[in-house]
C-alpha cells in the first residue's frame, strides 16, 4: 500500500447505504453513509476508490500495533491450519493455557475466564462478583460505579454504565447502581483536589451500604470523553473499597495493553484489582475476544460438590484458538518492544501543546497513546455538532477521527509514524479553522 500523500485526498463522496446492513450506534437519517474499506496496512486504511486514510482512532480503539500486522496475521493463519475451534467445556488447548499463564503473570490475577468482547468481559466480572458473595453465604447487592462510566452495551454492562441517550430506551431493564462522581482533570486544572475530595466523600457515604463491588475504568473513562483522573485518586478509592470489604473491578477493555503507557493502567496507577476485564487490544485488534481475570480466592468459592456453586456462564466461541493465537502474538510484540507504547506520550506532547494554545481549545489531557482536548463551542455532550463537523473535515484531509461531542481525541495504532501523527494534528487544526 502506498504511503499517505499529504493533500492527496479530495473531498469525501459518500456511497449510498447498503440495502442489507445495519450499522452500530448509527442514525441513518442524519449520518453520512459509511466509506467502503478494502484494505488496511499499518496506520492506514485504503478505500475502494484507492484513497488512503490514517486511522487515528485505531478503529474504535482496537487496532493496537497496526492494521495487518504481519506476525499476528501469520500466527492466526498457522493456528487456523492446526485447530480453529473446539468446545471449551471438557476440553482445553495449548494457546488458551499459554495465554492464561502469561496474562496471569502480567496481572497477578491467577484465573482467566474467556468471553467474546469487552461487554461480555464486564458481564462476567459482574456475575463473578455477585455470585461470589452468594456462594460465601453473605449476599451483597450493591454495585458502585462512577458518573460518566461506560462498560458496554449488553444489559448488565449497560446498567453499570452512566444512564444516557444510549441507555434510555432500556431503562426499565437496568438494575440500580450507586454512583460516585468522577473527578476528571486536565493540564493546569486548579480545581482537581476539591473535586476529588467531594468524590471520595460521596464514595464514603455509598460504602456504608454493604457493597459487592466497585467498578472503574482505570485512569481514563473513554466513551464519556477521554475523562482522565489522577492515580492518587484511584489509590484513595482502592483504599476505601478495601476497608469496606468490597471487590474492586478494573475495566481495562479500552486502556489495557499499553494504551496508558504501561502494559496495564492498573499497574501504572498502583491498583491491585480483584477482577480485570480485557478485550479490544487483547488480540492486537484482529479478532473479537474478551477475558476476565480473577483472584484465586474468588475462584475457590466456586468449587464444591454443590452444583449451585458453579459459574453457569459460557459462550460458544469461548477461548477460540485463533483469538488466543492472535493474543499471544500481540503479547510477544508488547513484551519485545515496550518502548513503542511507553514512548507514545512523548510523541504526542509537543503537538498537543501547540493544539492547546489555539483559541477555543481547552482542557488538554494526555495519557500514553491518548491525547484529547475539548472544543469550547456549543453544549457539552455527544450530540454537540462540532464533533461531526471536525470528523468531516478530518476525513477530507485523510484522517479518521470520531470526536465524542466536543471532545476531540487521537488514539492511533502504535505503528503510526511521526509524519502521520503530525498530519493528524494538522487535520484537527485546519478543521478548527473551518468551524
Ligand atoms: C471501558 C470499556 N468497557 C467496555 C467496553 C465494551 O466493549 P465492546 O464494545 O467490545 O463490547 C468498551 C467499549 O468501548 C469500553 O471502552
Amino acid at each position: 500500500m502506498a504511503t499517505l500523500m499529504s493533500g492527496a485526498i479530495a473531498a469525501v463522496s459518500p456511497l449510498p447505504w447498503h440495502p442489507h446492513l445495519w450499522h452500530p450506534t448509527t442514525q441513518v437519517a442524519t449520518t453520512d453513509p459509511p466509506l467502503r474499506v478494502v484494505r488496511g496496512a499499518g496506520a492506514l486504511l485504503e478505500l475502494d476508490d484507492g484513497r488512503l486514510l490514517i486511522d487515528a482512532i485505531s478503529s474504535w480503539w482496537v487496532t493496537l500495533h497496526g492494521h495487518g500486522e504481519p506476525t499476528i496475521a501469520a500466527a492466526i493463519a498457522r493456528q487456523a491450519a492446526n485447530l480453529e475451534q473446539v468446545i471449551f467445556a471438557n476440553f482445553r488447548h495449548p494457546p488458551a493455557e499459554q495465554l492464561a499463564e502469561r496474562l496471569s503473570a502480567h496481572t497477578g490475577l491467577e484465573r482467566l475466564f474467556f468471553s467474546d468482547n469487552g461487554s461480555t468481559a464486564v458481564e462476567v466480572a459482574l456475575k463473578i462478583a455477585w455470585q461470589w458473595w452468594r456462594n460465601r453465604g453473605e449476599p451483597r447487592s450493591q454495585f458502585i460505579a462512577f458518573e460518566g462510566a461506560y462498560h458496554g452495551d449488553t444489559v448488565g454492562a449497560m446498567a453499570l454504565g452512566e444512564r444516557s441517550l444510549f441507555s434510555a430506551p432500556f431503562e426499565p431493564l437496568l438494575f440500580a447502581v450507586a454512583r460516585a462522581p468522577w473527578p476528571a482533570t486536565w493540564w493546569d486544572d486548579p480545581g482537581v483536589e476539591e473535586r476529588e475530595a467531594a468524590a471520595l466523600a460521596r464514595l464514603d457515604q455509598l460504602l456504608t451500604t454493604p457493597t459487592a463491588a466497585v467498578i472503574l475504568e482505570p485512569l481514563v473513562q473513554g466513551a464519556s470523553g477521554m475523562a482522565m483522573v489522577r492515580p492518587q485518586f484511584l489509590r484513595a478509592v482502592q483504599q476505601r473499597v478495601r476497608q469496606a470489604g468490597a471487590l474492586l473491578i478494573a475495566d481495562e477493555v479500552m486502556i489495557g495493553f499499553g494504551r496508558s503507557g504501561n502494559l496495564f493502567a492498573s499497574q501504572g496507577a498502583g491498583l491491585e484489582p480483584d477482577l480485570i476485564a480485557l478485550s479490544k487490544g487483547l488480540t492486537g485488534g484482529f479478532l473479537p475476544m474478551g477475558v476476565t481475570l480473577a483472584r484465586e480466592k474468588l475462584y475457590e468459592a466456586f468449587v464444591g460438590e454443590d452444583p449451585a456453586l458453579t459459574l453457569f456462564h459460557g459462550h460458544s466461541f469461548t477461548a477460540n484458538p485463533l483469538g488466543c493465537a492472535a493474543a499471544l502474538a500481540s503479547l510477544d510484540l508488547l513484551e519485545a518492544h515496550p518502548e513503542r507504547y511507553a514512548g507514545m506520550e512523548a510523541r504526542h506532547r509537543p503537538h498537543l501543546e501547540t493544539l492547546a494554545a489555539r483559541p477555543g481549545v481547552g482542557r488538554p489531557r494526555l495519557l500514553g497513546s491518548i491525547a484529547a482536548v475539548d472544543i469550547a463551542q456549543g453544549p457539552a455532550g455527544y450530540l454537540n455538532p462540532v464533533g461531526r463537523q471536525l470528523r468531516r473535515s478530518a476525513l477530507a484531509a485523510g484522517v479518521v477521527l470520531r470526536p465524542l461531542g466536543q471532545v476531540v481525541y487521537l488514539l492511533p495504532p502504535l505503528c503510526i509514524t511521526d509524519e502521520q501523527l503530525g498530519h493528524c494534528y494538522a487535520a484537527i487544526a485546519s478543521g478548527l479553522e473551518q468551524l
